[in-house]
């Protein structure tokens, strides 16, 4: 579904992504694993079209998608759910979702998706007017997964979804990512420095530490991988 060849991307002068290499089979999910500064957000936002790539290619369903803009990108199926969730706190959950759906004209297509949305995390249809702010960090998460969704992605990019979350409410929000992707068999990237949780949930992982894709393999060759028990596992 989606194939990543040799992409650079800089900021300015400075080369961040030195040359990836990344394959997501359809239905897949699959986790960009790293620490901090590894790369993981400049890839999902280099693939969702943030970010200019200087070098390589992004091809999707088959087409060459590399540098197309952020809207085209969204339009042909793949949403990005940014680092720090990036709400309107200072808006409505529904005022939200709305625009997650900025792009959509046809207001009976509109109405689906939010029941779909709602269907999945009843939680955002009865805080639909409440301010987004005073919506806890889990809640939160939840609204930034959903307004993705208004927008009907076969491919969602997750970035660090972890973040400022206590562990049992992160484990709900992974359960609702499996869920979306053995339901509606959508696509899933997840990036995270989550190592232990993301590895039972993925088919297939990639390592980036500087830049580069270090170790890449199955769930179970990373659970059993040394370097990645020690440095990522404690164990
Ligand atoms: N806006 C920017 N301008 C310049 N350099 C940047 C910018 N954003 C990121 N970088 C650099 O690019 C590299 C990769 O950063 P990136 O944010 O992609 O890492 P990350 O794996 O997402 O880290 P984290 O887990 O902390 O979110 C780092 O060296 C970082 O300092
Ligand atoms: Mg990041």
């Amino acid at each position: 579904m989606l194939k990543i060849e040799n992409l650079h991307t800089s900021y300015g002068p400075v080369e961040a992504l030195h040359g990836i290499d990344i394959n997501i089979e359809d239905g897949a999910i699959v986790g960009v694993l790293g620490a901090n500064g590894a790369g993981k957000t400049t890839l999902l936002k280099s693939i969702a079209g943030l970010l200019r790539v200087s070098k390589g290619h992004t091809v999707y369903a088959g087409k060459d998608i590399t540098n197309l803009s952020a809207q085209r990108i969204v339009k042909l199926g793949i949403s990005l759910v940014p680092q720090g969730r990036l709400l309107f706190t200072e808006m409505s959950v529904r005022e939200n979702l709305e625009m997650g759906a900025y792009l959509l004209q046809d207001r009976t297509e509109f109405n689906k998706r939010l029941d779909d949305v709602h269907a999945m995390f009843p939680i955002l249809k009865a805080r639909a007017q409440q301010m987004v702010a005073l919506m806890s960090g889990g809640e939160q998460q939840m609204l930034a997964v959903a307004r993705a969704l208004m927008t009907k992605p076969d491919l969602i990019l997750l970035d660090e979804p972890s973040i400022g979350l206590a562990p049992k409410i992160f484990d709900q929000i992974l359960d609702t990512i499996k869920d979306l992707n053995t339901v509606r068999q959508t696509t899933i990237v997840i990036a995270e420095q989550n190592v232990k949780k993301i590895l039972k949930i993925v088919d297939h992982a990639y390592v980036l530490e500087s830049g580069k894709v270090v170790i890449e393999g199955t769930s179970e060759q990373l659970s059993n991988n040394e370097a990645i028990r020690q440095a990522y596992l404690g164990l």
